[in-house]
């Protein structure tokens, strides 16, 4: 029996490693050829003439340049939902490699042109063993993860619908982990990402004469430090938060007292609970420290994406698939929370689903450059084991 099961594991593991160096060719085809969000057109036709060669049904043009494939088993069952993204960052790419970018100021930094390659490698392999899985599997091709956000707008569209998709799954390289090992966890894996602007109303004057004004910079300056204290002294100890104020302008001479100063920044939390709280509780404290000068203010709060929880179930069937794949518990790292955000979370709000991290690191051939930096590059070993899993959560979705 077991020997009958090593063999069948064998068996889908060699036929997706033949397709390694055509993944490679694909992800290099796309790294050439980045686009931004919801530009993604070349990157949309390349896909589109794939499905199109592998005589997979898909609908294009979703949400702008989004795409959904759909693979049918001739067995009944359920429908899961693959979900990846493939647009590019406004970066000037840096590598000295072949298939470097040739669009000056965009470059594949955050390694989407390998989940568009793995995605296609799971539609190529899925298409060709229908009669290996059960039900449907819709791959869902998203445009502008990295903002202002394609999941909403494709969710808007009606992609989970028709047939009803009942649980979706998804993956991100990652160079905070080494190749060879999953990052895999139930609950929170990814924060809410939010952004606030903030405006402080003061009256300018001399440098010389402050009694004649209220000071927008002394004012900001007591703002930014007692924020911190919703971290420190608001939020139970045991969740996680950040608040960070990345910009403060004010001022326009060393002897002017500034008339007003605006800052921006961001804040990141895992528990969906604390959805409202945030915006309230700056409001009180920036409100009360511009009362307290005589000041005023005005606050633009904006909630981008909510925080990515993976359902219990999923990360079970995603770990012990992944288990099956890198072979050692070791290449399993529950430990790979991070306070990046993703707009995988809508699809998650939507319904149960697990998205989870792919070592995708080699520090041997110096490819461990984090994510958005114009050196990033990832080990392309990797493709192949993405495609695996995707296709092995596919069949044991089914059973
Ligand atoms: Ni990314």
């Amino acid at each position: 029996m077991i020997t009958a099961i090593t063999k069948e594991k064998n068996k889908i593991r060699s036929s997706i490693l033949e397709l390694q160096s055509e993944l490679v060719a694909w992800r290099r085809q796309l790294h050439k050829h980045p686009e931004l969000a919801f530009k993604e057109l070349q990157t949309a036709e390349f896909i589109v003439s794939k499905l199109q060669q592998w005589g997979i049904d898909y609908e294009a043009n979703i949400a702008q340049t989004g795409i959904v494939a759909t693979i049918n088993s001739p067995i009944s069952g359920p429908v899961l939902g693959i979900r990846c993204d493939m647009d590019a960052l406004p970066i000037q790419e840096e590598n000295e490699v072949s298939y470097r970018s040739c669009n000056h100021g965009i470059m594949h930094a955050c390694g989407h042109d390998g989940h568009t390659a793995i995605a296609l490698g799971t539609a190529y392999y899925l298409s060709q063993h229908r009669g290996e899985f059960k039900g449907t599997v819709k791959i869902i091709f998203q445009p502008a993860e990295e903002g202002p956000g394609g999941a909403k707008p494709m969710i808007a569209a009606g992609v989970l619908e028709n047939p009803k998709v009942e649980a979706i799954i998804g993956l991100h390289l990652w160079n905070n982990l080494p190749v060879g090992t999953v990052g895999v966890r139930s609950g929170p894996l990814m924060a809410a990402v939010e952004t606030f602007n903030c405006t402080i109303f003061g009256k300018g004057g001399h440098g010389a004469i402050p009694q004649q004004t209220i000071d927008s910079v002394l004012v900001s300056a007591q703002i930014v430090n007692t924020l911190q204290t919703i971290i420190s002294r608001n939020i139970d100890p045991l969740e996680s938060a950040v608040l960070t104020v990345g910009e403060l302008h004010a001022g326009s001479g060393l002897n002017i007292i500034a008339d007003t100063a605006k800052m921006r920044g961001t804040v990141r939390y895992f528990n969906p609970n604390l959805r409202d709280y945030f915006p309230t509780r700056m409001r009180e404290i920036i409100g009360g420290i511009c009362q307290s000068h005589g000041a005023k203010f005005e606050l633009e709060y904006t909630h981008l994406y909510p925080p990515v929880i993976n359902d219990f179930v999923m990360a079970e069937l995603v770990k012990s698939v992944a288990l099956e794949v890198v072979e050692t518990p070791l290449g399993i790292v529950p430990e790979c929370q991070t306070m990046g955000g993703e707009d995988m979370s809508f699809f998650l709000q939507e319904i149960p689903g697990c998205y989870f991290f792919l070592g995708s690191a080699n520090k041997e051939k110096k490819l461990d450059f984090p994510h958005h930096h114009p050196r990033f590059n990832f080990d392309e070993s990797v493709l192949s084991m993405g495609v695996e899993i995707f296709v092995r959560c596919v069949e044991k979705f089914g059973n």
